[in-house]
């Protein structure tokens, strides 16, 4: 078989709210389920010693969501931090903010910007957190910058390309995204890591996100490399195409 491990696994972690609504609880107690679902696919990411897994943790659109929900939502992504960090370092893991930084509150960013610097020469996963974070916004930030840069006159019109604008992105180190898992049935994108989705395997699984364990996240990293290895048979074996 020479379909390879996947570099970037991004998961679109939804369906906490329906979690809570078949339990009759409110919906943060589906988010707050949520986190032992994280922790799993991060232990389980980094054991198999994928490069990056990203996280759609909350999006741009989200802030239309309940007063009282955007809020447990805000302030779990700081508890997580708080709570977790001793295992995060143990695993290696690096983490790092992805998204706007406006209309979080600064106590939220000190967490996100303190995590980064303790964790940031760990050597193991690297796990980012998308967190007020829209794709398309991810795109206009790089145009912005690319026309600043265009007005300084240290870039031509010509020589905006792919690697050029890629290299604005929030993250521009990250590798494009091989595998994107979205739970809970939705056959949607909802704005996720739009430039690093061009070429990736979608799979998508009806298990809620609370449920979403080991077992749920190997057996679809196990039906991925299947999935490749039969492309790559299509053309002779040779992986690239
Ligand atoms: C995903 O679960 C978590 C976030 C989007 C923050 P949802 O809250 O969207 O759950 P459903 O889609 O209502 O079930
Ligand atoms: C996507 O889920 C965003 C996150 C997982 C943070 P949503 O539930 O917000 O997206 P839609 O409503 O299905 O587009
Ligand atoms: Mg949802």
């Amino acid at each position: 078989m020479s379909g390879a491990y996947p570099s970037h696994i991004g998961i679109i972690m939804d369906g906490n709210g329906r979690w809570a609504k078949m339990r009759g609880l409110p919906r943060i107690e589906g988010h707050r389920r949520g986190e032992e679902a994280i922790m799993e696919a991060v232990r389980v990411c980094a054991e198999h010693h994928v490069k990056a897994l990203s996280l759609f943790a909350f999006s741009t659109e989200n802030w239309e969501r309940p007063e009282e929900e955007v809020r447990f939502l805000v302030n779990m992504s700081r508890d997580v931090l708080r709570k977790r960090m001793e295992e995060f370092m143990r695993l290696g893991v690096r983490l790092r903010h992805i998204g706007r930084r406006d209309r979080l509150p600064p106590e939220i960013l000190a967490w996100f910007d303190m995590a980064y610097e303790v964790t940031r020469h760990n050597r193991g996963l690297n796990l980012n957190i998308n967190f007020n974070y829209g794709g398309r916004g991810e795109i206009v930030d790089a145009a912005r910058k690319l026309a600043a840069e265009a007005r300084m006159g240290r870039v031509s019109c010509a020589e905006i390309d792919e690697a050029r604008l890629a290299g604005l992105l929030y993250a521009p180190d990250l590798p494009d995204i091989d595998l994107l898992i979205r739970t809970a049935g939705e056959m949607r994108i909802s704005n996720f890591m739009l430039w690093r989705l061009a070429r990736s395997r979608i799979m998508v699984t009806p298990v809620l996100w609370p449920d979403f364990g080991r077992t749920e996240l190997e057996g679809m990293v196990s039906e991925y490399l299947r999935a490749e290895a039969l492309a790559d048979s299509d053309y002779g074996g040779s992986p690239e195409g």
